[in-house]
Order: C-alpha cells, then sequence, then structure tokens
C-alpha cells in the first residue's frame, strides 16, 4: 500500500543570515557544527545557540564512541532544538541528539535503548552528496564490531531541510567529487531497489540526470566548471536523499562498509570503489528486467552503447577521482571472505533492496574481481 513518505519541510536560503533571520536562531538551540563552518559563516553572525563541533571528539568517520563523549557533555546542556551544519557525519550524529537517551550508542544502534524524541531537529548539508538532511537514517562505525552500522527510524526525521547554497562554495574539489558521487549511487541504487515505486523513480532519474550533466560540464571545462551549478547539485543530492530515503540503497553501499570501516576510505570513494562491480554484477546476472530501462537512459545520458554504460561511467568519474583497486587501499586478498561475511551477516537491511540476489560467493566474487 505504502508508497512514499514525504518528510521533512525543505526551504532554500540564500545566505547563511537569511536562514539565522527566519529559523530565529537563539540560546535554546545547540548548534552541531564543524568548527571551519562556523568561523568562516558563522562567528560574524553573533548567534546565541550553544556551539558543539563534532571534531572535539574525534576525527575520520562518526563512531559509537565518538557519540557517547559527545553525550557526557551535552546532555548537561539545555536545549530544545538541534541545528547541525555539515556533511554526512554531523547531520547524522545531530539527529540522535534529538534522542531521550542515546548513551551507549552501541545499544541504541543495536535496539536495546528504547528510540524516544523530544528535540526539534535542523538539518543543513555542507556537502552536495550525504541527503541525510531528508532521511530517517543515523549511520556510525561501531567500534567493537569493525563496521558501519545504520539505525533507521522514523523519529530522526528532520523537521526542516534547510538548502544554503552559499556553504557550498568552499566545498573543497575532492570533497565536492566523493559526495556528489555518493548521491549518485544513492539515486542508481534507489532506482533498481525492488522498494522503488514510480514516486521514488522520478527523485532517482532527477538526481541522475543533473549530476551526470554537471559532470560532463566538469569534464570538458575542468573542476572550477562545478561552481555555477552547486546549486543544481545541492538539489540533486537532496532529490537522491529523497529516493533512497524511501527506496533504500543496496549493495554498493553494504560493500562498501567494510572498506570505510576498516581503511578509512571516505565514503563516496568507498562507494565508487565497489559501484561499478556491483553494476556489472547486476547487469551478468539479470540483464532482462528494470536495469533495461537504466541503461536505456544511462547510454542516453553517455552518449554510448547500452552494454558499455558503466565503463563509460568510469571513465566520466575518473575525471573526478580515480578509481583505485581494493589492494591500493591497503586490502590484503585474504580479508575478503571476512568482508563476505561481514555484509552478508551485517548488511542484511541494505542487501533486501538489492535489484537481484547476492548470495555469499556472488559478494566474494564481486570483490575478487574488484581486488
Ligand atoms: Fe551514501
Amino acid at each position: 500500500m505504502k508508497q512514499f513518505k514525504l518528510s521533512p519541510t525543505i526551504s532554500i536560503a540564500e545566505s547563511c543570515q537569511e536562514f539565522v533571520d527566519n529559523y530565529n536562531v537563539n540560546e535554546k538551540d545547540l548548534l552541531i557544527i564543524g568548527e571551519h563552518t562556523y568561523n568562516d559563516y558563522f562567528k560574524k553572525l553573533n548567534i546565541k545557540a550553544k556551539v558543539i563541533y563534532l571534531r572535539s571528539y574525534g576525527s575520520g568517520e562518526p563512531s559509537d564512541e565518538m557519540v557517547d563523549k559527545m553525550y557526557a557533555d551535552v546532555s548537561q546542556m539545555d536545549y530544545n532544538r538541534v541545528i547541525a551544519i555539515g556533511g554526512g557525519s554531523i547531520l547524522d550524529v545531530a539527529k540522535l541528539f534529538t534522542l531521550k537517551n542515546i548513551s551507549p550508542a552501541l545499544d541504541l544502534f543495536e535496539r536495546r535503548l528504547p528510540v524516544e524524541r523530544n528535540k526539534q531537529l535542523i538539518l543543513i548539508p555542507t556537502t552536495c552528496g550525504t541527503g541525510s538532511e531528508v532521511t530517517n537514517i543515523s549511520i556510525l562505525e561501531l567500534k567493537t564490531r569493525h563496521t558501519k552500522f545504520g539505525l533507521a527510524v522514523d523519529d530522526l526525521y528532520a523537521d526542516d531541510a534547510v538548502l544554503i547554497p552559499e556553504l557550498l562554495q568552499s566545498l573543497p574539489f575532492k570533497f565536492f567529487a566523493t559526495s556528489s558521487i555518493d548521491a549518485f549511487v544513492h539515486a542508481i541504487e534507489s532506482y533498481l531497489s525492488p522498494k522503488a515505486t514510480p514516486f521514488s523513480e522520478t527523485f532517482s532519474i532527477k538526481a541522475m540526470e543533473m549530476i551526470l550533466t554537471g559532470y560532463k560540464i566538469i569534464a570538458k571545462n575542468g573542476p572550477k566548471a562545478r561552481l555555477p551549478y552547486l546549486k543544481d547539485f545541492l538539489a540533486a543530492s537532496t532529490f537522491a536523499g529523497i529516493a533512497f530515503g524511501n527506496a533504500g540503497t543496496g549493495a554498493v553501499h553494504a560493500m562498501s562498509y567494510p572498506l570505510g570501516g576498516i581503511y578509512h576510505v571516505p565514503h563516496g570513494e568507498s562507494n565508487y570503489a565497489v559501484f561499478t562491480g556491483v553494476f556489472k554484477a547486476y547487469q551478468a546476472l539479470k540483464p532482462m528486467g528494470k536495469i533495461e530501462v537504466l541503461n536505456e537512459f544511462l547510454s542516453n545520458m553517455l552518449n554510448c552503447d547500452k552494454d558499455k554504460v558503466y565503463d563509460e561511467i568510469e571513465v566520466l568519474f575518473n575525471h573526478l577521482i580515480p578509481k583505485k583497486a581494493l589492494h591500493e587501499y591497503g586490502v590484503k586478498e585474504e580479508e575478503l571472505p571476512d568482508f563476505t561475511t561481514s555484509v552478508i551477516e551485517k548488511q542484511q537491511r541494505l542487501m533486501a533492496n538489492n535489484y537481484t540476489t547476492l548470495d555469499w560467493e556472488k559478494v566474494y566474487e564481486i570483490y575478487k574481481e574488484l581486488y
């Protein structure tokens, strides 16, 4: 019966000042933000909110340990609204601080703590990839479990997602590249998900179209050519977030998690490392079906034959970041069975969204191919 869920309210503010004025940012707000973003954009606005920098609690991908350390400080504070301004790490962590009790975070993620929301939430992305501002998912690295793991519950939806294109101006090209590739993977995985509906597909297709159009301009004219299109990339990543928030992501995300969790490869880059391998496997295993429609769309966008679309995507994406083999990240061949087992045992939430079934042998084969 259910087709599609739309949440939160989405607003666009032309500047940070416009956001602060319209949302009446005040002393009962908890601002979770990166220090650079705060200094570059918000310090001069003299806002009264309490400010927390995620990086004061650890580096790298956000983990349950970081959340526990933050909770020790934040639980002493009096606030009724969380405003998160940042990339996926900050937004994902901030969502948790709208809940009553989140520590130990491992217990929350393994569902031994009740999920009870008692704060408002505003999410503002500073990258064009995560889509986290419109999803109900928080993803943490669970240190003792050696992988990343998602908590997906409706209590984690923001009340408001605010897009401020000004914030993307200072995003370095590498982060632009990895985050927008992540958005593209959100769009393409959700498109082929068995949970996709005509509603989610519309957002998937539009996001892919906007990202590929922008990439073609960058491939032709260089990294600076992205600057006039940042607003489009920001919208595309939110579209992709709406699509995967409804239809889910699948094996690309699932199989990238051991690479991110153990070798700390940035999320978008680890997705890229496994993306075409997974889609080529889909193509080989189930060439008839929805993937034909997808390949037709991609071949039109890329001006290439339908059976070459995943090779052509690599040619295009390599203008942004080079695709690397798994061994180039330090992965050892003897680890691949453990990677595979971890995906099969711990990532069923995602593997349920695959275009066609990928069992242990097939996942292992894909890893070996990518090694
Ligand atoms: Fe992602």
